[in-house]
């Protein structure tokens, strides 16, 4: 979390940073800054909240300087306020940074600079970075960086300007993500390729340990003291992020690109009714397969809890799965030929990175974002090309994760022959109709909108359902409570009459999901709740509050979470909330 960009231009950086900053606002919206260099002196300026503030604080600022760095900030040390806001600035005001990460050991370099007289004006870590830097610098920022990145711990992305160099901006990676981008008479730096989107698209990721400098025509890159060569990429321009058109918010966007997103993943790997990954490296180690631990955070995670049923229903492989923060400190036994299956739309969710160092077999990324710095550290990867998705409440990138997990899961129950051929065609075939089904669902979605209406009043909302209706609740229950702010709960509804019953009366709406096969134990609890007052309403095939097409049991997930992201959008804009960006969130977590 946090976004960080930086400009050298041959003309006013003015709008490059504001635009920019505007696309790395999904990184964070406690507050944002901008500091430049004009007639001799860093010039800054910061606002608290969201970007509209520091735009209508700079409107009618005419800025003539070429040289400039932004931030977008998701609070970690320190409220959001001005005072801890970026940029941040050294005392004698001739260094100005901008952060992405988190310092670990900043309270035992305060210490040092407090010994040395040194003041603060706010709490965060970065500003200890700044200070550090006035404190060791002697003229050469080549030099100070090179020291700092010995001290530094914890992981950090750095844009830092100096006065006495006013054509350069220095720059320090390890752990977040950085890159340059290469216009025609600018250089950039910034946490992602999409806040350049309408500068360039040659992009060079810098790696950990690696700083440097950009100037408005030249850069350069170096490792402990040594230069590195270094070339730019052209970019996938499908990466590159579309504008809203006919939909009102990016989250209702990107859940009608659901079904295209599955689509494209289908087409791209079903030729003539087979399974096609021939060109995945996974394909040499299928066979050795053990067992399977699947990591991630958030809906990520929710997609990993279907993965492992897949995996096991289909493949018979034993596969468990973990909450990625929770991964390291969990005892875990360490057997042989484990694939590790790390999901994450971003590829920068920090609790997965921290994973790494204990991962010592075959790691399978599933990851929307190609040269995320989870991506580079994986011996293979699944990429969504879901394009970027910009509500901080995913939609699309949890369906394409779906998606490959029922492919992967397909294609080892054939290799393995654990399945019939004509259950594996079935299967196959079934896949290919859900994206009409789901059409079908958008098309419809009118009951959705009518409960909206009536559910927005509630303060309390409980998702039930069994089996792999249950672990969708997980998934409908987290986006509830993300977009909306209701509070919300998925129980497995075999489980409620173990304790949560005792909260249901009128007050207390149920949403039920009744796809399984399991689907008249759960309409047993219905009847437990009703008898209690409680409100439900029913999501199955037929005969319930809102009807879902049919199709195999195992594929209930596909559909039945496409009208529950739909609940929370219309509930959000029912409540006129700020449905892209939720309060406290953020898209990209590089934080642990
Ligand atoms: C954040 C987002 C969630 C997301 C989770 C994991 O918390 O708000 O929507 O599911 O991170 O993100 P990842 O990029 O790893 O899938």
């Amino acid at each position: 979390m946090c976004g960080i960009i930086g400009c050298c231009a041959s003309s006013s950086i003015k709008d490059i940073l504001i635009n920019g900053l505007e696309r790395l606002e999904y990184r964070g919206y406690d507050s944002s800054g901008i500091s430049y260099i004009e007639n001799g002196k860093i010039i800054t300026y910061k606002s608290v909240g969201k970007l509209i503030n520091l735009k209508n604080k700079t409107k009618d600022i005419n800025i003539n300087s070429s040289i400039g760095i932004g931030h977008n900030r998701w609070a970690t040390h320190g409220e959001p306020s001005l005072n801890n806001a970026h940029p941040h600035i050294s005392n004698n005001k001739k260094i100005s940074l901008v952060h992405n990460g988190i310092i670990e050991n900043y309270l035992e370099i305060k210490d040092i600079l407090l010994g040395q007289n040194t003041s603060f004006y706010g709490k965060t870590d970065t500003e200890v970075i700044v200070k550090y830097i006035e404190y060791i610098y002697k003229g050469n920022p080549l030099d100070s960086l090179l020291t700092l990145n010995k001290v530094l711990k914890g992981t950090y992305a750095l844009c830092i300007i100096f006065l006495d160099h006013p054509n350069k901006i220095f720059f320090l990676k390890k752990g977040s993500p950085l890159l340059i981008g290469k216009g025609k008479e600018e250089i950039y730096l910034s946490s992602d390729i999409f806040s350049l989107q309408n500068y360039t698209n040659l992009f060079l990721y810098i790696k950990d340990n690696q700083y440097g400098y950009i100037s408005n025509s030249t850069y350069q890159v170096f490792e402990d003291g040594n230069y590195i060569n270094t070339n730019f990429e052209k970019y996938d321009s499908k990466q590159i992020v579309e504008k809203l058109t006919t939909y009102n918010s990016y989250l209702e966007k990107e859940i009608y690109e659901s079904k295209d997103v599955i689509k494209n993943i289908i087409t791209k790997h079903i030729n003539d009714s087979k399974i096609d990954f021939s060109k995945y490296k996974i394909n040499k180690v299928i066979d050795n397969i053990e067992n399977i631990v699947l990591l991630g955070c958030g809906s990520s995670y929710h997609s990993a809890l279907i993965g492992k049923y897949i995996f096991e229903d289909l493949c018979k492989i034993p596969s468990s799965t973990y909450i990625a923060s929770e991964f390291p400190y969990t005892p875990i036994i360490k057997k042989t030929n484990t694939l590790y299956i790390l999901i994450s739309q971003s590829g920068e969710t920090a609790d997965l990175i921290s994973c790494l160092p204990l991962l010592d077999d075959f790691k399978l990324g599933i990851i929307n974002v190609k040269n995320s710095s989870l991506s580079l550290k994986m011996d293979d990867n699944f990429f969504l090309e879901a394009g970027s998705e910009i509500s901080v409440a995913t939609t699309k990138a949890y369906l394409g994760q779906l998606t490959f997990l029922y492919l992967l899961g397909i294609y080892i129950a054939n290799k393995k022959q654990l399945i019939s051929k004509e259950y594996y065609l079935s299967l196959i075939q079934e896949l290919e109709s859900i994206p009409n089904k789901i059409k079908q669902i958008l098309d419809n979605h009118q009951e959705i909108k009518d409960f909206s209406n009536i559910i927005k009043d509630y303060k309390n909302v409980f998702f039930i359902g069994r089996n792999l209706d249950y672990l969708t609740c997980l998934e409908g229950s987290l986006k509830l409570k993300e977009v909306t702010y209701i509070h919300s709960e998925a129980i497995p509804s075999g489980e409620l009459k173990h304790g949560t019953i005792s909260l249901i009366d009128q007050d207390v709406y149920t949403i039920a999901l009744l796809s399984s096969n399991l689907r008249n134990k759960t309409k047993s609890n219905i009847k437990e709740i009703e008898s209690r007052k409680g409100k439900v309403f029913s999501i199955s095939t037929n005969d319930s509050n809102y009807n879902i097409p049919s199709t195999l049991e195992i594929f209930y997930p596909l559909l039945q979470i496409v009208p529950l992201q739909l609940l929370s959008l219309y509930t959000a804009e029912n409540k006129k909330l700020d449905i892209d960006k939720p309060r406290n969130l953020a898209k990209s977590v590089t934080v642990e």
